[in-house]
């Protein structure tokens, strides 16, 4: 893999930079800046370098359509801001869009394109898209190791077109995590919540063998607790996940890995209702779950006390809302203040995290924050990521 740290050709070269800009959004405005604050760094390197850029980001998961709440506009004028420089944001359809299009003329450095995933093409790693996307630039950069793992157009198909370079936030994560994983300390624990069940669950079949103990709290519980045979209302949860967690509860016996989820819950009609603690078994039909109880809480610090290395990914409820953030809130205190005494190693990943820690002031007790979510955690199962193999 080769670092545009080391590359000297980028002088005047116009560049296709790939970043993660899917930063979480509230009514249209930016509730954490993290992924935009870490990519600021390569953006200066390239402007000193008097390279042309081309932001290439996703935001949220608009499947092939064109949603006006997911634009990039917000994040194209905070990029303007840090960067006290214009940040041009071309809406022209991805397409139409050819080389006369861009630049026209000197001032001109940085074009962002509106959201990728608003063309079909990006998920489906489509060819044809790839190549067209590749003709707007000379040399492709992908500093968005928090998408890495995603085999689309735009991180991965595209290298087959262009000399391809790694950015420097892609080196610092890679470097941090090969370091982490290289030198971990048993018992280890991984803690997995948040909303993005489908892409996670799977996610924990394969840490099976590597870690000591999984503790499964937020969305991905419910179906945990569905699966026990027990009601969850109304909460999130995801179809056909029967088979996936019956496969986990196995393979934790045979591989010696102990998995841990909810004995108890925080409910309400509704993301604003009124919140109630409630043991798993009492929860009617009315309700959806939103937080971990009190009793997992002490559960959770427990496994936390006997662990040498926690990984945390996902929050454990609907922390946005402070009436369901207290499960979130004493699991980050408790690996803060066991990180602080130097009795466990402590990483944390993903977006939500991430936001979560930055509200609480906790970034920087962690050891290591990585901005990736699902990257994050297919890295640690072992798994080679698309977007860095195709950079090799
Ligand atoms: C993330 O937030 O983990 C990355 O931006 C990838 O998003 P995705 O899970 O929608 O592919």
């Amino acid at each position: 893999m080769r670092s545009i740290k080391f590359e000297t050709e980028l002088i005047n070269k116009k560049i296709l930079l790939r970043l993660d800009l899917n930063v979480p959004l509230e009514s249209g405005k930016i509730t954490d800046t993290t992924r935009i604050d870490k990519i600021i760094p390569t953006l200066k390197f390239l402007i000193k370098k008097n390279s042309k850029i081309i932001i290439l980001s996703h935001i949220g998961r608009p499947k092939g359509k064109i949603l006006k709440e997911l634009s990039l506009k917000p994040i194209c004028l905070n990029l303007e801001n840090k960067l006290q420089q214009s940040v041009k944001l071309l809406k022209k359809n991805i397409n139409e869009i050819n080389h006369l299009d861009l630049f026209k003329n000197n001032d001109e450095k940085i074009i962002m394109l509106e959201n990728i995933r608003f063309y079909d093409e990006e998920e489906k790693n489509d060819y044809k898209f790839a190549k067209h996307l590749s003709s707007l630039g000379d040399i492709y950069v992908n500093d968005a190791f928090s998408c890495s793992h995603r085999s689309h157009a735009s991180i991965s198909q595209i290298t087959k077109f262009l000399p391809s370079y790694s950015g420097l936030q892609m080196e610092v994560e890679m470097t941090a995590l090969r370091k982490i994983t290289s030198e971990i300390k048993k018992p280890i624990t991984c803690i997995i919540g948040g909303s993005k069940i489908s892409t996670k669950i799977d996610v924990i079949k394969n840490l099976i063998s590597k870690f000591d103990n999984i503790i499964i709290v937020g969305g991905m519980a419910n179906n945990v607790i569905k699966h026990m045979g027990y009601e969850i209302g109304k909460s999130l949860h995801e179809d056909n996940a029967e088979k996936i967690i019956e496969e986990i509860f196995s393979l934790s016996k045979k591989g010696k890995c102990n998995i841990f989820f909810p004995q108890d819950v925080v409910v309400a009609n509704d993301k604003n209702g009124v919140p109630f603690q409630k043991e798993i078994g009492k929860i009617s039909s009315e309700e959806m779950i939103l937080d971990i109880g009190e009793k997992t809480i002490k559960m959770i610090e427990g496994i936390i006390t006997e662990s040498k290395t926690v990984f945390w990914n996902g929050p454990a409820g609907f922390f946005e809302n402070k009436n369901f953030a207290n499960g979130s809130i004493k699991i980050a205190k408790k690996i803060v203040d066991n990180s602080k005494a130097k009795k466990i190693y402590s990483v944390a990943g993903g977006g939500d995290t991430v936001s979560l820690l930055n509200s609480l002031n906790f970034v920087n007790d962690f050891d290591f924050v990585s901005t990736a979510g699902g990257a994050f955690l297919e890295y640690l199962e072992g798994k080679q990521l698309p977007g860095i193999t195709a950079l090799k």
